[in-house]
């Protein structure tokens, strides 16, 4: 007798087995995957089917039969509404065990690539690492009583899956200047509502206080500092900045090592965070960047941070790795040292055969995320590149989302 497959509605009984990429755990029942959020691998539960597709369903817990040892009661009272976590209901070791899963599952399913040495996961504070937050705005219509009544917003983060906005007071992984500025946009919007139209501040901490933008009241604005070690960067709610400053300077020696030569390119440079730690040891560094207001901070950090040998470009990655192949081919000029990448979650699709192509002696790719990493890896295992070295870090503990950190070399 063949089993019918559950449809949406169905109540089934099912034990996870690992977690996947995105956060939910991963169960099978009669072949078809089953996708389970906040669950644990190895619990046996109830599920209800919530959705089905050709090649997997997705299902809520109805009932928790065998709880793992992993499994904890969540720290935030949004945590299941909010959209920002999706494994707070897991210790943190088994988090980082699970990105470690992230990453090796996306390398060998995705890159095709074989990486049989562990990949450790360096851990984070666990809480009040996030120091930039997008706070959304909902308006939600007026104080019932008497006359027009105020206006009332929720403030907070997206819910998981949807567009509203889960209304929070204090969000554990903010840093406390975020949580601050989440508190002063709630009191500001409250008191005069800036705009009807606006739905989203951007908000960022520096090594001593916040900055909100677009400019709302009487709130700070404008760009702040960051203490990495020895340096300082300026920083803008609205530019990319790595959104965990306590993982920066390990992240950065990651980055940057012990590596030294006469050329490194930093591609996706942003406000020029690797550049500088580069520019200490490289006899010249080109930092590339896209976006006109991560490039006029770069120019300014590099400045700032006494780097004189570094110099930034205002080119897409791909604009600028395109001319150098061709200059090199013309010129006959001797490929970089090094070339470091850092592009945002998309990857570097358009640039990658140019970066290959070049033929740097080292190639260090960051990513925070393993799936795009992997795609373009494959490249460059095609363009006659090796791994080295696959280190992971937790810049973004209590959610899915993990760092990469990959050296390749000439084969
Ligand atoms: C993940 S961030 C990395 C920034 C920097 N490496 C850091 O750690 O602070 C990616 C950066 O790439 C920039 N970017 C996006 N698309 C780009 C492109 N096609 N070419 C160059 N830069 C790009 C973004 O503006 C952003 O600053």
């Amino acid at each position: 007798m063949t089993q019918q497959r559950p449809i949406v509605g169905d109540v089934i009984e099912v034990t996870t087995e690992k977690m996947a990429y995105g956060g939910d755990a991963v169960a099978r029942h009669e072949g078809l995957v089953v996708f389970v959020p906040f669950a644990a691998p190895g619990e046996r539960m109830r599920v209800q089917i919530t959705e089905q597709k050709r090649n997997f369903a997705r299902g809520s817990i109805v009932e928790l039969l065998e709880r793992a040892d992993d499994r904890r009661d969540p720290p935030c009272e949004h945590f299941g509404i909010c959209g920002g976590c999706q494994l707070q209901h897991m210790s943190y070791a088994a988090q980082l065990e699970a990105k470690s899963g992230f990453v090796r599952d996306a390398i060998q399913r995705i890159g095709g690539i074989d990486w049989p040495h562990p990949i450790p996961v360096q851990p984070s504070v666990e809480f009040g690492y996030r120091s930039r937050a997008q706070f959304k705005i909902k308006s939600v219509g007026r104080d019932a009583g008497d006359g027009p009544g105020a206006p009332q917003f929720r403030i907070g983060f997206n819910q998981a899956s949807s567009n509203s906005v889960c209304d929070v007071m204090f969000c554990p992984v903010l840093t406390n200047d975020l949580n601050e500025a989440l508190a002063a946009v709630r009191e500001t919007f409250h008191k005069r509502p800036a705009s009807p139209r606006l739905h989203e501040v951007e908000a960022a901490s520096g090594s001593a206080g916040f900055s909100i933008q677009p400019a709302i009241g009487a709130l700070p604005s404008g760009s702040i500092e960051v203490a990495i070690g020895e340096d300082k960067y300026r920083i803008e709610p609205g530019v990319f900045f790595q959104s965990n400053q306590s993982m920066i300077q390990q992240l950065i020696e990651t980055v940057a090592g012990s590596c030294k030569g006469e050329l490194a390119i930093d591609l996706y440079c942003g406000v020029g965070l690797f550049t500088v730690s580069l520019a200490r040891r490289f006899s010249r560094v080109i930092g590339v960047e896209s976006d006109a207001a991560a490039f006029r901070l770069a120019r300014k950090n590099l400045v700032s941070n006494n780097a004189p040998n570094a110099e930034a470009v205002n080119q897409s990655a791909e604009e600028w790795a395109r001319n150098f192949s061709r200059r090199q081919t013309r010129r006959n000029l001797s490929p970089p040292g090094l070339i470091v990448l850092d592009p945002p979650r998309t990857g570097a699709a358009a640039a990658i055969h140019d970066v290959g192509a070049i033929g740097a002696a080292a190639i260090t790719y960051v990513s925070c995320d393993p799936t795009t990493l992997a795609r373009d890896l494959r490249v460059l295992v095609d363009r006659g590149y090796k791994l080295d070295e696959v280190i992971a870090l937790d810049l973004f503990p209590q959610t899915y989302h993990v760092e990469t950190v990959v050296k390749l070399g000439l084969r």
